[in-house]
This record gives structure tokens, C-alpha cells and sequence, in this order.
């Protein structure tokens, strides 16, 4: 890991960094039980463990000061009526925030809080997002054919709590039942006792 000052490029074509440190590739069966259409869900794994996401991230030490960053990368597809999606996860240290920057395709961040508040927002080619501290973020490629791109960064510390998603889902789905995409409410979703 460098301690000076340091760039990557990126490729103009695949946004592969030129310098990465980490490359990590989420197939279908990592994503047990997070779609809704658990038969779709088995019988597309059934046919192929397709990768339905990949991160490359460049890393730096895991402490308050740093800003790790890097590119995520969905492809495009469906489980049943349900768009290809990240786990989605809360920040281990809640009051974290991170910043999104598309720089393709198109799609939405789903987000929520413990408190039970939620959002949606559109992602596109050129649009920032932030994602505030305690807001949940799943992101959802709503495209056909392209890869949903975007830069990432949060604080060195912030950690991945994916087990709560994991147990209670997201209260809000992105579907297409024939329109295209539309957000509706996870009939699964219920909040985790505590
Ligand atoms: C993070 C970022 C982001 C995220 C990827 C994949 O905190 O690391 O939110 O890089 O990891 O978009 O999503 P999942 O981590 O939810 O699989
Ligand atoms: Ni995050």
C-alpha cells in the first residue's frame, strides 16, 4: 500500500482501474434468498452461476482518515421480474457516509434507515449521489444491455454490515412486470426485532 500521493486511470471503455487491489465478483449464488421469485432464483442457478457484480477496489488502511474507493460494476439482468442488485448492506460504524458517481448506465440506489425511513434515487451516467450516515444502499441495474458503472467512496472505517439486509431485505423492490422498472414494496420485507 502507498503512503504517497498516488492515481490510477481508468479505461475509457471497460472503467477497468489500470490499478486495483481487490477484485471481487458476486455470482447468483451468493445472493441466496435476496431476490423475490425464489423459483426464478433456483432455477436460473440451476442453468448457471452467472456473476451478477464485480468491485474493484483500491485499498487503504480500514481507519478514520482514510476514503477507501473504487469502481462497482453490475451487469444487466433479471431473477424472475426482479433487476440484477449489489447484497446492499448498512455501514458497520452507521454514522458513515459514502459518495457514488455513475459514469454508466443507469439504475437506482435503494436506501434506508433503521428508523424506517427510505429513498430511492435514480443513478445515470454523470450523476452524484450521496448516501447520508445510517442510510442502507443496495444498487439496481435497471438497463437492458449495459453495465451499471459508478466510483465509490466512504471512510476508512466504515466496515459492512450485510447480515441485517440479509435477514429483513429492502422495504422497497425494483421490478419490471412488463413496463419496465418500478418501485414497489418487498411484501418479505419485515423490520428485525430488537
Ligand atoms: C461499500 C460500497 C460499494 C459496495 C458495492 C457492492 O461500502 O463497499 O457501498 O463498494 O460494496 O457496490 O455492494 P455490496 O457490498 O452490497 O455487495
Ligand atoms: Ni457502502
Amino acid at each position: 500500500m502507498k503512503d504517497l500521493p498516488s492515481s490510477f486511470n481508468l479505461d475509457p471503455s471497460s472503467f477497468i482501474p489500470d490499478e486495483y487491489d481487490n477484485h471481487i465478483q458476486r455470482k447468483l449464488s451468493n445472493m441466496k434468498g435476496q431476490y423475490l421469485d425464489q423459483q426464478a432464483y433456483a432455477a436460473k442457478l440451476a442453468d448457471k452461476d452467472e456473476i451478477l457484480y464485480q468491485v474493484y477496489e483500491i485499498k487503504r488502511p480500514e481507519i478514520e482518515g482514510e476514503i477507501l474507493h473504487g469502481i462497482s460494476i453490475v451487469h444487466p439482468g433479471k431473477v424472475g421480474d426482479e433487476y440484477y442488485m449489489t447484497k446492499g448492506h448498512f455501514h458497520t460504524v452507521l454514522e458513515t457516509a459514502e459518495i457514488y458517481y455513475t459514469l454508466q448506465g443507469k439504475g437506482y440506489m435503494v436506501m434506508e434507515t433503521p428508523e424506517g425511513n427510505f429513498a430511492v434515487e435514480e443513478l445515470r451516467a454523470g450523476r452524484v449521489l450521496y448516501v447520508p450516515p445510517r442510510w442502507a444502499h443496495r444498487s439496481v441495474n435497471v438497463s437492458e444491455d449495459e453495465d451499471l458503472v459508478m466510483f465509490f467512496a466512504y471512510p476508512g472505517n466504515a466496515g459492512h454490515d450485510y447480515g441485517t439486509i440479509e435477514t429483513q431485505g429492502f422495504r422497497k423492490l425494483v421490478l419490471d412486470r412488463g413496463n419496465g422498472p418500478e418501485i414497489v414494496d418487498n411484501p418479505r420485507w419485515s423490520p428485525v426485532e430488537s
